[in-house]
């Protein structure tokens, strides 16, 4: 992949996560247990971000981590990062999409992104808050970053759903279950049913057609079904588990094949615009983007997925 031009510090990383809410703690705690990185939690709201780094790093004798965790509201703390997190922003209420957090976010978002590159401008950004995949293409334009540093978390989460789903509705372990969701993080993914297995056989011969598209719609309102039960905020420990994976395979360097919301540049006959598609992520971030041959009807659907994360990206007017 083209302007691949840096690699993480395995010996000692750092990670910086901006936002310490749901996600972002959830998620701090999650790279703490691992215990291969530095950690700078940072938030506007005082004290926050500062009371919840000393929460984890208490627990980090009881979880066998020597991580360094703290709690800021200033990013010159963030300084030299290897990997930040961005999950700053508003989550949903009932009855919203992740598009209606558009104009909020787009404003937080730009001036994260602003000062993150200040101090780190060798990072690689995983964007979370949503719309995910505007958010991302706002990152990227921000930051300048090749786009092999910027890309967001939403197709490992949408899989993540999708291979619960199946796994329940089939009474098998969730590690026997893969699937493809492509797309934009919103109601137009792509579920690509035909690549998706159980035990390596197709879940098209497992499944009734009727059965497989209740869960693909399922999947799609997800995120929905958890806002509507928690009726303050949105989903976090999934997503913050999706985000720990991602932060795994680069700074392990795994080369792991996982689904993320990329910028296209002709993949998939996409141009200009981020949309979810699996990728190779290791110490560099994205080194590959995978192409799977698609029907004309997945095509049709990816490319309607794609219109619709342009024209959110359009009432950015970047
Ligand atoms: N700079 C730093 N932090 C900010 C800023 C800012 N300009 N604006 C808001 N924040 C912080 C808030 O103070 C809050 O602590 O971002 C945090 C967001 O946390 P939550 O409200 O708990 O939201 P969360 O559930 O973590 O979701 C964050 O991720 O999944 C997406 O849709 C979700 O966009 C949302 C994001």
């Amino acid at each position: 992949m083209e302007g691949i031009n840096r690699e993480v510090n395995t010996k000692h990383s750092k990670v910086s996560i901006i936002g310490a809410g749901n996600v972002g703690a959830t998620c701090a705690f999650r790279i703490a247990e691992k215990g291969y990185a530095d950690i700078v939690l940072l938030d506007i709201i005082e004290g926050l971000p500062q009371g919840k780094g000393l929460d984890m790093v208490d627990a980090t004798p009881i979880i066998d981590s020597d991580a360094k965790i703290i709690g800021t509201n200033d990013y010159e703390e963030t300084a030299n990062s290897d990997i930040v997190v961005i999950t700053s922003g508003v989550s949903r209420k009932p009855g919203m999409s992740r598009d209606d957090l558009v104009l909020t976010n787009m404003k937080i978002v730009r001036e994260v992104t602003e000062k993150v590159v200040r101090y780190s401008s060798n990072c690689i950004i995983i964007m979370v808050t949503n719309p995910l995949d505007a958010m991302t293409q706002l990152a990227l334009h921000i930051s300048k970053f090749p786009r092999n540093r910027v890309f967001g978390q939403s197709g490992i989460l949408d899989s993540a759903r999708f291979r619960t789903f199946i796994a329940q509705e089939l009474n098998v372990s969730v590690k026997d279950v893969s699937t493809c969701v492509l797309g934009g993080h919103g109601d137009t993914m792509v579920s690509i049913t035909r690549l998706c297995k159980v035990g390596g056989v197709p879940i098209t011969e497992l499944l009734p057609k009727e059965k497989i598209d209740s869960l693909v719609e399922r999947t799609v309102k997800g995120g929905g079904e958890i806002v509507s039960l928690l009726k303050t905020g949105s989903a976090f420990y999934a997503p913050a588990a999706a985000i720990a994976q991602m932060v795994d395979a680069i700074i392990l360097d795994k080369k792991e094949i996982l689904p993320c919301a990329a910028y296209l540049e002709g993949e998939y006959g996409i141009n200009g615009v981020v949309v979810g598609v699996p990728v190779k992520l290791g110490k560099s971030g994205i080194e590959q983007i995978i192409e799977h041959d698609l029907t004309p009807e997945e095509d049709a659907a990816l490319k309607k997925s794609a219109d619709a994360v342009r024209e959110l990206v359009e009432v950015m007017n970047l």
